[in-house]
């Protein structure tokens, strides 16, 4: 009977926000109290300036459309104290809290909700400071800066430093970090979240906590358990890695027949995963590639290597001679030169221009993703590169792993596709404003094509990245009945591992620990977050709060 008691204490304190939402008025109790907070930049619903706030980040336009559901205020901190201000000030108005750094999320959900709950963004596009430390080789990186700040701040600090993290400059710090980030240096270096030593998250309680304060097992969890489900990130402490004065880089699309296309594909699935650590090739395979100029189905080839052009043609005319030697022309530059080589910038963009945050040409997109742990046999190949030859808007894009990826245990981090795994696969399938009509025509042969992948690549469970987020894995439910009157003790726990499992493999149990003892009552939580238990099996410590001052003014961040 007293377990009973307890167990429907949990269930109102885990709900109490979804009643509440429901209950609340248009965001006047949350702009008072950051009115009282002192915090000044805030749009609410209506304002003048309210459509810019909200949309000027948003990646994917198929969540930009008027049928979305809209929050009741964008809120821009400029501070750390103003951060821990909006995530107290919408706790109090039961606001569900949307963390936003570059807008990114492949399913929107830094500024959508799941279930229409009454909500408010706070985007960190202020926060956006990178103050580098060349003597340490570290950085302190404020989350709502881009992967094109970090990059640009650390290449202007020192030519011989490095950021280990995605190719994409407008891509968020915030969201990233928290996913993984997987990039060129990878397979020398490993993800995003394997560089990072110490960050700062503003908790739900509004507690500042650094590395010490929230403890191994969250600070595990928040550098690749996925965003928004643990507080907000403030800044990350990165570590920086040596590049040599002179990179590679090349670019070069081969089209042909879909069996001629396949049969260097299969090469490279044979090859580029054994590569030297300092090589980085992969693979875009489609039939509407920019590159290929409407000359249908193709593969381009994008080559990174950390040394020079002849050592990098050396390498690929003993291993992989079919990528065709003779108009390779391999380029040497600087490391923060072929940044922007690789960063889809128009021709002729500089490396300042890597500091824009805003992404200029935007598009509808659905993206699925995969691991791959055996190259397919050729006939199954040809057999996926015809199908892709049929839709010019879908497109694979093929990521080498191997090398340093191969050698980092799957527990260190929330992400596990590691030893074993030799590439990584997303698909994606875009198109524009005039097409929206066939949105669901375009989504649905993404997942036919998903459908015809699944006997050639990893499975039971079938993997996933998050930071390719992919809604039709399953989504969260926070307010299904059924669910209450379930036997089952931990409903949300089991139904959320269908996805979690897919992303986290064997971490899943891990990250909901995690989240039962930095989030108890739920509060960070979007479509896909990982839920808490509802009876703890875990004694809850008490995370640390340190002062805010120690971080703003201090050694620790102010380096
Ligand atoms: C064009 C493009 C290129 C990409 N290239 C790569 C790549 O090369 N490698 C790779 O690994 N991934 C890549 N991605 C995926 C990208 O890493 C994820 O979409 C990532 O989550 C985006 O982070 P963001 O801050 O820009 O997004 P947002 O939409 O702002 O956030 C994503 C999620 O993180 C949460 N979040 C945001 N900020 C914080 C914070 N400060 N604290 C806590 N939670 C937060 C949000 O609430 C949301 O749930 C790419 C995506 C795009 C659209
Ligand atoms: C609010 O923040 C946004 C994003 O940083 C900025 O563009 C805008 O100028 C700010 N508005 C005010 C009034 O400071
Ligand atoms: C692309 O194709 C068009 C004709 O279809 C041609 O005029 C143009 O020169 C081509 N561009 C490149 C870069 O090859
Ligand atoms: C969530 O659960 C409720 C109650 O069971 C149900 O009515 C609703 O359709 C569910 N929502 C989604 C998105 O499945
Ligand atoms: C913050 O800076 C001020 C002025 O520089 C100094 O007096 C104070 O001791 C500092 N506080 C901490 C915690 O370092």
């Amino acid at each position: 009977m007293a377990a009973l008691v307890l167990f429907s204490l949990v269930l109102l304190r885990l709900f109490a926000a979804v009643q509440a939402g429901a209950a609340q008025d248009d965001g006047a109790s949350f702009t008072a109290c950051l009115a009282a907070a002192g915090v000044r930049n805030v749009t609410t619903r209506g304002s003048p300036g309210y459509g810019a706030a909200l949309r000027v980040p948003i990646m994917n336009l198929r969540f930009a459309g008027a049928g979305a559901p809209q929050p009741a205020a964008v809120v821009v901190p400029a501070s750390l104290e103003e951060l821990r201000a909006a995530v107290r000030c919408a706790r109090a108005a039961a606001l569900v809290v949307r963390l936003r750094s570059g807008g990114h999320s492949y399913e929107g959900l830094s500024y959508t909700t799941e279930d229409r709950s009454a909500f408010a963004v706070v985007d960190l596009a202020a926060l956006d400071r990178v103050r580098v430390r060349v003597g340490g080789a570290t950085a302190w990186v404020e989350a709502g800066a881009t992967l094109g700040q970090v990059y640009h701040a650390v290449a202007a600090a020192s030519p011989a430093l490095a950021f280990s993290a995605g190719s994409c400059p407008t891509v968020g710090s915030g969201g990233h970090i928290a996913g993984g980030g997987f990039g060129l240096l990878s397979r020398r270096h490993g993800l995003a979240g394997d560089n990072v030593v110490d960050a700062v998250l503003v908790d739900a309680e509004g507690r500042v906590l650094d590395r010490s304060g929230m403890g191994e097992d969250v600070f595990w969890a928040i550098r690749g358990g996925g965003g928004g489900a643990w507080g907000a990130v403030y800044a990350w402490r990165v570590q920086l890695r040596p590049v040599p004065e002179h990179v590679t880089a090349f670019v070069v699309n081969r089209p042909g027949t879909a069996a001629s296309v396949a049969r260097l594909v299969s090469t490279w699935q044979h090859v580029a995963p054994w590569l030297p650590d300092e090589f980085y090739i992969s693979a875009f395979v489609g039939a509407g590639l920019p590159e290929s100029n409407g000359t249908g189905i193709s593969v381009t080839f994008k080559g990174f290597y950390l040394g020079p052009a002849d050592e990098a043609l050396q390498i690929l005319t003993a291993r992989f001679p079919e990528i065709g030697l003779s108009d390779l022309n391999p380029r040497e530059m600087s490391w923060i030169e072929s940044v922007v080589f690789f960063s889809g910038l128009p021709e002729g963009s500089s490396v300042s221009d890597l500091t824009d945050r805003v992404l200029h040409k935007k598009n509808y997109f659905k993206a699925k993703s995969d691991y791959a742990r055996r190259p397919m046999a050729l006939d199954q190949l040809i057999r996926a590169v015809d199908l892709l030859s049929e839709q010019p808007r879908a497109y694979v894009i093929l990521d080498p792993y191997g090398g340093a990826m191969d050698r980092i245990d799957p527990a260190d981090l929330p992400f596990p596709h590691r030893k074993g795994n030799i590439h990584g696969i997303q698909y994606l399938i875009e198109w524009a404003a005039d097409e929206d009509g066939h949105r669901d025509e375009f989504m649905d042969w993404l997942r036919r094509f998903y459908d015809f992948m699944g006997a050639y690549v990893a499975k039971n469970p079938r993997a996933a990245y998050i930071n390719y987020m992919d809604l039709d894995l399953g989504t969260n439910n926070w307010s299904d009945d059924r669910q209450l009157d379930n036997k089952i003790p931990n409903p949300e726990v089991e139904a959320a591992r269908a996805w979690g499992e897919r992303y986290f493999l064997g971490n899943y149990d891990r990250l909901v620990r995690a989240k039962t003892t930095i989030d108890p009552d739920n509060v960070f939580r979007n479509a896909q977050s990982i839920p808490p238990l509802r009876v703890p099996g875990v004694t809850r410590s008490s995370p640390r709060g340190i002062s805010p001052e120690v971080i703003s003014n201090g050694s620790t961040y102010d380096s």
